[in-house]
């Protein structure tokens, strides 16, 4: 089953915003393999953003991600990579329609409020970095005594 990474970001956090934004992905009916709240460190940002180095808006990027918690997270349904790209809605927050949720939650950017992998690839290369693969089987595991 396809797998995606989300990552709601320190601005979405710090709103309040993580309840709203997760209830939009269980809404669409996909299933939440691993979540954690976590603060990214400087080496794990650049790794996570490594395509855009070299970039005027790198190292803006690298030190907002790092400048707080984030809620990192790891979906899985079908198509789940696009079709979170469809829910979160444009990069930029000028050009996001309203009904996504950049659209209608984010007003400036790069406090853009989420993060999705744009490519199954990325997803795979991305949730490595933040997950590590016992953290990924929960469901896996024997039922719990007290059930
Ligand atoms: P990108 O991967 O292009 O966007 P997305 O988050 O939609 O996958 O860029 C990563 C982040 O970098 C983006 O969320 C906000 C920031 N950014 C800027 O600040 N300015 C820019 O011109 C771009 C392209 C991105
Ligand atoms: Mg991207």
């Amino acid at each position: 089953m396809e797998k995606t990474y989300l990552m709601v970001k320190p601005d979405g956090v710090q709103r309040g915003l993580i309840g709203r934004i997760v209830s939009r992905f269980e809404d669409k009916g996909f299933k939440l393999v691993a979540a954690k709240l976590i603060t990214v460190s400087e080496d794990q940002a650049k790794r996570h953003y490594a395509e855009h180095a070299g970039k005027d808006f790198f190292a803006e990027l690298v030190s907002f991600i790092t400048s707080g918690p984030v809620f990192a997270m790891v979906w899985e349904g079908d198509d789940v990579v696009a079709l979170s790209r469809m829910l979160i809605g444009k990069t930029k927050v000028g050009e996001a329609s309203p009904g996504t949720i950049r659209g209608d939650f984010a007003s400036h950017t790069p406090l853009n409020l989420i993060h999705g992998s744009d490519s199954p690839e990325s997803a795979e290369r991305e949730i490595a970095n933040f997950f590590t693969p016992d953290e990924l089987n929960l469901y896996n595991k024997e039922i719990a005594v007290w059930m």
